[in-house]
């Protein structure tokens, strides 16, 4: 069993303050024991839900009622949500109870943290991020839930196959979502920018808040791809495996990668650049592109002899 280490200082969430009423601490003393998780060590999933199924993590569940209703339609997956808030997981077992969830189980905390900690890598069947608080002040961007950093833990966890949806209803978040997600050198993005909206994904308060406000709704649906990516199946793969704009932005990368390294191709395009520049972007893609560049290296090799 792992325990859960402290949050980061940078939290993506905020303890919010004022009385929770009586009927939900009953209800939260209540239901925890039953189905919540231990707080400081989470046993494995399979031991969570007492048998071994595809599971879906949802970061920052609210109130519970869409994981409830995506728990109810779906009695072949099993959910685990994740939130800080105690009225809001006290109102999700409530509804689990009143629906006799089997496969919803509940988690109090810091959803970095369980990732971090206590979930092992290559598990999740998808992960569902609804909502998140959009921290739409420049100085708490750091604040966000969707970074680079928590965007490849969290692509660890999942499987091979598996999928990440987010919405939200905030349009500076949502491109700067799809601009984290498309740069993890371990994604693909499912569609040509953003998703079309999930017929699954039940409406929330925040949604319908968003909407009331005038805010237009972004869906984004990236995948964890069953085989790892490499530049050179995005470059020059079959049609189907990655949508037109990764591939495009990854035969331009491949071209650059390779004017300003050792790896052949056509050096023209480097020439023109200052060495510095050059230095400087290459390494920026090789991050990019990490785990794809011996891949890569076999695929410029194989050009080379062609
Ligand atoms: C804006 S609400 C959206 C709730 C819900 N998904 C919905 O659409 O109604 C975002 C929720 O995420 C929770 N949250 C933010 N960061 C979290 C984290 N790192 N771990 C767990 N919950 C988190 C907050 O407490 C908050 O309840």
């Amino acid at each position: 069993m792992s325990t859960i280490e402290p949050s980061s200082s940078i939290r993506s969430f905020y303890r919010r303050r004022g009385k929770v009423r009586p009927s939900k601490l009953d209800a939260y003393d209540r239901l925890y024991p039953v189905l919540g998780v231990d707080r400081q060590q989470p046993p494995p999933l399979p031991e969570i839900f007492g048998r071994t199924a595809p599971v879906v993590l949802e970061i920052g569940s609210g109130m519970g009622d869409a994981t409830v209703a995506m728990a109810a339609a779906d009695p072949d997956r099993d959910y685990l949500a994740v939130e800080v808030h105690v009225p809001g997981i006290a109102n999700l077992m409530m509804r689990a109870e009143e629906h006799e969830l089997t496969n919803l189980r509940v988690f109090e905390g810091d959803a970095v943290s369980l990732a971090r900690s206590c979930l092992p890598a290559d598990t999740l069947d998808a992960i569902h991020v609804f909502f998140p608080d959009p921290w739409p002040k420049a100085r708490h961007h750091k604040r966000r839930l969707i970074s680079p950093e928590n965007v490849a833990l969290l692509r660890s966890r999942l499987r091979r196959g598996g999928a990440f949806h987010l919405a939200t209803d905030w349009e500076h978040y949502a491109e700067s979502m799809l601009e984290v997600l498309d740069a993890d050198p371990g994604l693909s993005n499912a569609h040509d920018g953003f998703a079309p909206r999930p017929d699954w994904r039940p409406v929330t308060k925040f949604e319908r808040r968003g909407i009331a406000e005038g805010r237009q709704i972004f869906d984004l649906e990236f995948v964890r791809p069953e085989q790892p990516l490499s530049l050179g199946i995005l470059a020059h793969g079959p049609q189907t495996l990655v949508p037109s704009r990764c591939r495009r932005r990854a035969a331009r990368d491949l071209r650059v990668l390779c004017d300003h390294s050792q790896l052949g191709g056509d050096r023209r395009h480097g020439q023109a650049r200052d060495d510095r520049t050059g230095a400087r972007h290459r390494r920026q893609l090789l991050q990019r592109h990490g785990q794809g560049l011996q891949l890569l290296r076999g695929f410029v090799d194989a050009v080379g002899r062609q």
